[in-house]
């Protein structure tokens, strides 16, 4: 079981502290799961320009970067936990290229990232700068990929909303509303992967047994 946290900023500051910080939690709580890290940042990673190659050939993406080996580190992962700061109301144009570029999922691999899990988290500068957007765009995304979103109960729903006030880790973590909203978030997560491991195992089993 292992659960990969993906930073989308193209610095080290805030989100890679609230990934980071959201990592630990579940480490905490459920030592036995194994937690990594990936971060977007100095990566060359450029979005899909629809050419069909992945559609054409079956095969992986044709641009030659660090796109697949960063969506390959994604299909060795049970569960993620997905941070991008906000830039203009919505995720880094990093994390939307590597979305993008999950195409050959789609076309070649479509059962790659199927049945696994996500939980979503949204760094903004301003107290409401877009993170519900961010997050939105995010848990979509995952969709889109056919990774499964999990949501929180009340006062956290549908992703973990962060005000850094611009100052990196130290503005994140003195939000501890929203950094709240990250703990609950992520062990919820944990806890579903956990339960989701066992049910596979079972239903192997059982199909054993026909
Ligand atoms: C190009 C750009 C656009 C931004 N747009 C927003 C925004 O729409 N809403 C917001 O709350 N913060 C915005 N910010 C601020 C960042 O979201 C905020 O500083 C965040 O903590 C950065 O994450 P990082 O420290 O992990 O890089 C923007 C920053 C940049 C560089």
């Amino acid at each position: 079981m292992k659960i990969l946290g993906i930073s989308g900023s193209p610095r080290k500051a805030a989100t890679e502290y609230v990934v980071k910080e959201a990592l630990n939690e579940i480490q905490k709580k459920y030592p036995d799961i194994e937690t990594e890290y990936m971060s977007l940042r100095g990566k060359k990673l450029a979005p899909c320009t629809h050419c069909d190659y992945c559609k054409r050939k079956k095969d992986w993406c044709i641009i030659k970067d660090d796109g697949n080996a960063l969506i390959k580190q994604m299909i060795e992962a049970d569960a993620f936990v997905i941070g991008t700061p906000v830039y203009v109301m919505e995720p880094t144009p990093q994390m939307m290229a590597l979305f993008s570029r999950m195409r050959p999922i789609h076309h070649v691999f479509p059962e790659a990232l199927r049945n696994k899990l996500g939980v979503s988290l949204a760094v903004g500068g301003a107290r409401n700068g877009g993170q519900e957007l961010a997050v939105n765009a995010l848990n979509n995304m995952m969709l889109t990929r056919g990774i499964n979103v999990i949501s929180n109960e009340v006062f956290g729903y549908h992703g973990g909303k962060i005000w850094s006030q611009d100052n990196g880790g130290k503005g994140a973590g003195d939000d501890t509303v929203g950094m709240k909203t990250v703990t609950d978030l992520v062990l919820k997560l944990a806890e579903n992967a956990l339960i989701y491991e066992a049910g596979k195992i079972a239903l192997a089993q059982s199909n054993d047994c026909r």
